[in-house]
């Protein structure tokens, strides 16, 4: 009896192998571009960023009561995200990104420099965020806050598709 079953086993088992190997390389073929995954990875920036400023757009309209601790947590982590910004447009995704979705307008390559500028508008924007936000002034925060908010659309206004 054994000696029948085993055989046969082991095909099954060599069959199974064989599967997900094949399964792998189509997966291989039709997973992400390195354009995907980039555009994938600026976006997930942006919604984590977004996530930490949204209370503040918040406290800055009186529709939430301004929090201090809050300010200061969520400040601290965009500062920590904005600096990979440049390094997540490092990969230039211009023309190439057929089918994957992406408001990223060419200029961000053709004019790198000034991409880097409005980050930088944005950065010296948050790190002012921080300190009003230390100081617990909640005058001081919002005027801060509203800097943010428009060094976002700054950069908006001339990287970023409506
Ligand atoms: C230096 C430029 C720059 C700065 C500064 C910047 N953004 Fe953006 N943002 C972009 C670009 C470009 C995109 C489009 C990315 C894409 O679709 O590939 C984007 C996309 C987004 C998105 C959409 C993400 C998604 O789900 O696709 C949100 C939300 C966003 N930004 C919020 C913010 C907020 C809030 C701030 C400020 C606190 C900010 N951004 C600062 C350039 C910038």
């Amino acid at each position: 009896m054994r000696s029948l079953v085993k055989p046969r086993l082991m095909k099954l088992g060599l069959a199974a192998v064989c599967a997900v190997a094949a399964v792998s390389a189509v997966q291989a073929q039709d997973g992400p571009s390195s354009d995907q995954k980039a555009i994938e990875a600026r976006q997930a920036a942006f919604k984590l960023i977004n996530f930490n400023w949204e209370p503040m757009t918040l406290m800055l309209k009186n529709q939430m009561k301004f929090d201090a601790a809050l300010v200061q947590k969520n400040a601290a982590r965009i500062e920590a995200l904005g600096p990979m910004i440049p390094d997540l447009f490092a990969t230039d995704t211009r023309g190439k990104a057929a089918g994957v979705k992406t408001r990223a307008r060419e200029g961000i390559w053709g004019s790198a420099a000034d991409f880097k500028a409005k980050n930088d508008d944005f950065m010296k924007a948050v790190a002012g965020l921080s300190t009003a936000a230390k100081s617990g002034d909640e005058k001081a925060f919002k005027q801060a806050a509203a800097a943010v908010g428009k060094s976002c659309g700054g950069c908006h206004d001339s990287f970023r598709d409506k």
